[in-house]
């Protein structure tokens, strides 16, 4: 066995998958002869000292469990300099030698902070329902997240149909719009408004314009949650508002979607990145994110991964447009 200890910690917003990152990152580090620790409770728990050891057999029977076993937070104290400070002795104190980061672009920002300030090694996990993190074609969560988007709107569909009303459906995503308008491809959703189209009038005016019930009975709008307050309501309300032709209804899906056992595909990718990670701590990388691009693995820096604003890929808009005739 080698010295000291990788310490694993799950941050920020749960994503589906975490559970299975948790387990692959543990295995795949024994296998190669590390010891392990959990921390709980994020950065948070980093800095109280919240750690024990992990072994092969407390990760097992997670791989199809939604949330972290080692709990999550945000935590406004490690983005203070006391903060790390004590964070970092308190790694010392665990010889802890290198710290896992599984979550999204707020823990990567904090693991990168942290590098840089105590030379520390930090390898990050994309660990979000967002999808948003540029350098990675998927991030853990997402596709499970994206499945029960598509499950509940499958639902709505039938009371839409039933009473011919149109629908504002909410989804997650903070300020990106994978959710929304994958979900609403999926879904068979007759627009999605997402926050990389600036033109949001036009998003709803063109969906209006089409004539939403010239072959249909019912509509779906999958809207991007706004932190500025354009969500399903603003849509709806102005809808009710320049329509009132039509019959209106607002669903907020919320945390359910952050929620449930994780899909194939997130579990594999987890395990996938998860073995990644320890990989690429062997050859001696630091401060990257371990992405996977073109069904490749590959080590995006920490400053690219939360720097950049990840590009929707355009073309799916046609999609979304061209099928929802
Ligand atoms: O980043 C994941 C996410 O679920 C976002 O989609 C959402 O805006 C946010 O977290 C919600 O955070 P909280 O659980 O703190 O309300």
């Amino acid at each position: 066995m080698k010295e000291g200890y990788i310490g694993i910690l799950t941050s920020g917003g749960d994503a589906s998958g975490m559970n299975a990152t948790i387990r692959a990152i543990t295995r795949s580090a024994i296998c190669n002869g590390y010891k392990v620790k959990g921390i709980y409770r994020g950065y948070e728990g980093l800095i109280n000292d919240e750690i024990r050891e992990l072994t092969t057999e407390d990760v097992s029977n997670i791989i199809q469990r939604g949330g972290t076993i080692l709990k999550t937070a945000r935590s406004k104290d490690f983005e203070t300099p006391e903060g790390r400070k004590k964070a970092y002795e308190v790694m010392q104190k665990e010889k802890i030698h290198t710290l896992f980061v599984i979550g999204g672009d707020g823990s990567l920002t904090g693991a990168r902070i942290f590098a840089q300030e105590y030379d520390v090694p930090c390898i990050g996990l994309p660990g979000t329902i967002d999808n948003d993190l540029w350098g990675t074609d998927l991030t853990i969560g997402y596709d499970t997240a994206l499945n029960t988007i598509v499950e509940c709107v499958d639902k709505i569909r039938d009371t839409a149909t039933s009473h011919e009303r149109i629908f504002f459906v909410e989804v997650m995503g903070r300020d990106a719009g994978f959710l929304a308008q994958n979900s609403a491809i999926a879904s068979g959703a007759e627009a999605a408004i997402i926050p990389e189209d600036q033109t949001d009038t036009d998003q709803l005016e063109e969906f209006i314009g089409r004539g939403f019930r010239k072959t249909k009975n019912s509509s779906i709008v999958i809207v991007t949650e706004s932190p500025t307050g354009k969500g399903a309501n603003y849509y709806a309300e102005r809808v009710k508002r320049e329509y009132p032709q039509y019959d209106v209804r607002v669903t907020i899906l919320g945390h359910l979607q952050r929620g449930g056992s994780p899909s194939a595909g997130d579990r594999i990718l987890a395990s996938r990145l998860g073995c990644a990670s320890i990989q690429a701590m062997m050859e001696g990388q630091r401060n990257v994110m371990i992405g996977i691009r073109n069904d490749k693995v590959v080590y995006v820096p920490f400053a690219e991964a939360i720097k950049k604003n990840k590009p929707i890929d355009k073309s799916l808009i046609t999609v979304l447009n061209e099928l929802s005739i």
